[in-house]
């Protein structure tokens, strides 16, 4: 039996080679990251990129639980991180611990996700040292984009950068395993990357970060507009469009079934 990835085996990756990671919601998507990714984050992007909402700020736990628990079901060898959505953790530590115990139980996942720094540090904490292991993550946080007016890259006034730093130090501090760094002007990720011990995972971060993370979406050419920091390898959606117009051509002129879908 292959034996997933650990969250101190991800953390031991400091300094070393990159680790890869991308977003996946479902089985089926998952199993193929599965074969190339370290971890596999079932990131509240879902609410955005499956479900049409405008901001992430409506994912729900039940939904997160939901595709969390299909894309452990799709995988084996790679840790999975599922993200706590907003309005679930950022009240208390123990409010946070009973969701984030709802997550593990109830998808199977290794790791849970949260965004903020400084201000989440005791929360994380008090899930660390109760056996739930916590990815931060810092810089832009989508969660926060009303207060952010926006989802805008952070690091660019260099006076900002000791209030990231010091957002990193207090999440490592605390326990977090790994953080990720989102929206952040390279000389600011490249100097988090060199004062912390755990590996940087980067979004639009740079290739300082010890490990890089994509939405899958994004990455696939699934959506009609993608950020600056996405390199589009796949050309899905056409690929789709093509598959979806042709079945709509056949259907019309009854090529579709023919004589090899048909029983007789
Ligand atoms: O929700 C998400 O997909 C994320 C990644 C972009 C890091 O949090
Ligand atoms: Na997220």
């Amino acid at each position: 039996k292959i034996r997933r990835t650990t969250v101190p085996q991800i953390r031991a990756r400091k300094g070393g080679e990159p680790i890869v990671s991308l977003t996946s919601y479902h089985a089926h998507t998952a199993a193929i990251v599965d074969k190339y990714a370290d971890f596999i984050l079932v990131g509240d992007s879902l609410g955005m990129v499956m479900h049409g909402m405008d901001s992430t700020l409506g994912v729900s736990l039940d939904l997160m639980i939901m595709h969390g628990r299909a894309v452990v079901r799709g995988t084996e060898r790679a840790l999975v991180v599922v993200d706590m959505p907003f309005g679930t953790y950022e009240e208390s530590p123990q409010i946070a611990f009973r969701n984030a115990a709802r997550i593990m139980q109830e998808t199977n996942c290794g790791a849970v996700k949260l965004e903020g720094g400084a201000r989440m540090a005791d929360t994380i904490r008090f899930l660390t040292e109760r056996g739930i292991p916590v990815m931060a993550h810092i810089g832009l946080t989508p969660q926060s984009t009303h207060t952010m007016g926006g989802f805008k890259t952070q690091g660019r006034d260099e006076y900002s950068w000791p209030l990231h730093e010091a957002d990193a130090k207090a999440v490592t501090e605390a326990g977090a395993f790994a953080i990720v760094l989102e929206g952040m002007v390279e000389p600011l990720a490249a100097r988090i990357t060199k004062q912390i011990p755990i590996p940087t995972i980067g979004i639009g971060a740079s290739a300082d970060c010890d490990g890089q993370i994509l939405v899958l979406e994004d990455m696939l050419g699934l959506n009609e507009w993608t950020p600056k920091f996405v390199k589009v390898y796949g050309t899905l959606g056409p690929a789709i469009e093509k598959a979806v117009s042709d079945y709509a051509t056949d259907v019309k002129s009854r090529a579709f079934p023919g004589p090899e879908q048909t029983y007789k």
